[in-house]
């Protein structure tokens, strides 16, 4: 029987049941089938939904807005810029207030506790559009892309290479529910979050699957399923740049690394991408490559999520 998650928010996958995701996978690709078909579906006729970015976004943003209105509704861009949340109104009068004109909030913020606040003041489902310390839709997003490429989730072995950090997090919630080994590897003072990874340890142990945290790209790869990698400096970190290069000097996705792994190897990135750099153009650009699919998927994944919350 489906369920119901009407009225949930979307923060972290940690909070989500394996179930729950499993119908966010089903409902993706019920939604993805409609969509190639041309078949008009609307249930979320007369909604509204609104986006709050403190950050840039190309994929969020445009996936959204064209997702919602896919999906029969309305979707309303907020620049942090032009709300009175930057001339000091708090985030719980904000949320109290949009929640009586919107039925959805997608906010994506440098705090992650911003969006945890704001959730808490909502009387309307919120979805993280990503934090510094999560990004939950792209994770879902791309459990979605995986079992589309390989049939099944359970088993797998997926390497991220880089730094640890938001993606880094929610990956391995994602892998954990799953039950998807995952191995991090991350040069020494760049690892994951201890506590994320101990809550996503306790996940894995019940799924049966295995979280490794390592150093050694050349060992995290071999027989690897999947390659994941991100960019070296995530938005906000700009200052660090300069360090972070020479900290990830090693850590490059590029072909010699792709060679440990197996012969059918997928290689994913949420993008943006800076090339060069935590990614040889060889590579992205290679026929190991599905990062375009993982791009358009976050269409097809998200309005799965809207679809089952608002
Ligand atoms: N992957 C991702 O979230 O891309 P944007 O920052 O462009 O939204
Ligand atoms: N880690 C990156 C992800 C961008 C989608 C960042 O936070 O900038």
């Amino acid at each position: 029987m489906a369920l119901d998650m009407k009225g949930k928010d979307l923060i972290s996958i940690h909070e989500l049941s394996r179930e729950e995701i499993e119908q966010i996978l089903d409902t993706s690709r019920i939604l993805k089938m409609k969509n190639k078909l041309g078949e008009i579906y609307h249930p979320l006729k007369g909604k509204t939904l609104g986006m709050i970015f403190q950050k840039s976004s190309t994929r969020t943003r445009v996936s959204f807005e064209v997702g919602i209105w896919q999906l029969g509704g309305y979707g309303l861009f907020l620049s942090v810029n032009d709300l009175q949340l930057k001339r000091g109104e708090t985030i719980a009068d904000t949320a109290r207030n949009l929640s009586r004109y919107l039925d959805g909030i997608m906010i994506r913020t440098y705090d992650h506790q911003d969006v945890v606040d704001f959730a808490e003041y909502s009387s309307i489902p919120v979805i993280n559009g990503l934090t510094d310390l999560l990004h939950p839709c792209q994770v879902l997003s791309d459990l979605f892309t995986i079992q589309e490429k390989k049939q099944s989730l359970a088993g797998l072995k997926l390497a991220y290479i880089g730094d640890g950090n938001n993606m880094a997090h929610s990956l391995m919630f994602g892998a954990s529910k799953v039950g998807m080994n995952i191995s991090i590897c991350s040069p020494s003072g760049f690892e994951p979050d201890s506590e994320i990874t101990r809550l996503a340890r306790l996940d894995a142990s019940k799924a049966g699957a295995n979280i490794v945290i390592e150093d050694n790209p050349s060992q995290a790869t071999q027989m690897a399923d999947i390659i994941y990698t991100d960019v070296w400096t995530s938005m906000g970190m700009e200052g660090e740049e300069e360090k972070r290069l020479e900290s990830f000097e090693k850590y490059q996705v590029n072909s010699t690394l792709l060679e440990k792994a197996k012969e059918d190897v997928l290689v994913m990135h949420c993008l943006p991408a800076h090339r060069g750099e935590e990614i040889t153009d060889d590579v992205i650009d290679g026929p190991h490559s599905i990062v375009f699919d993982q791009a358009e998927n976050r269409l097809h994944a998200q309005k799965a999520i809207m679809a089952l919350i608002m």
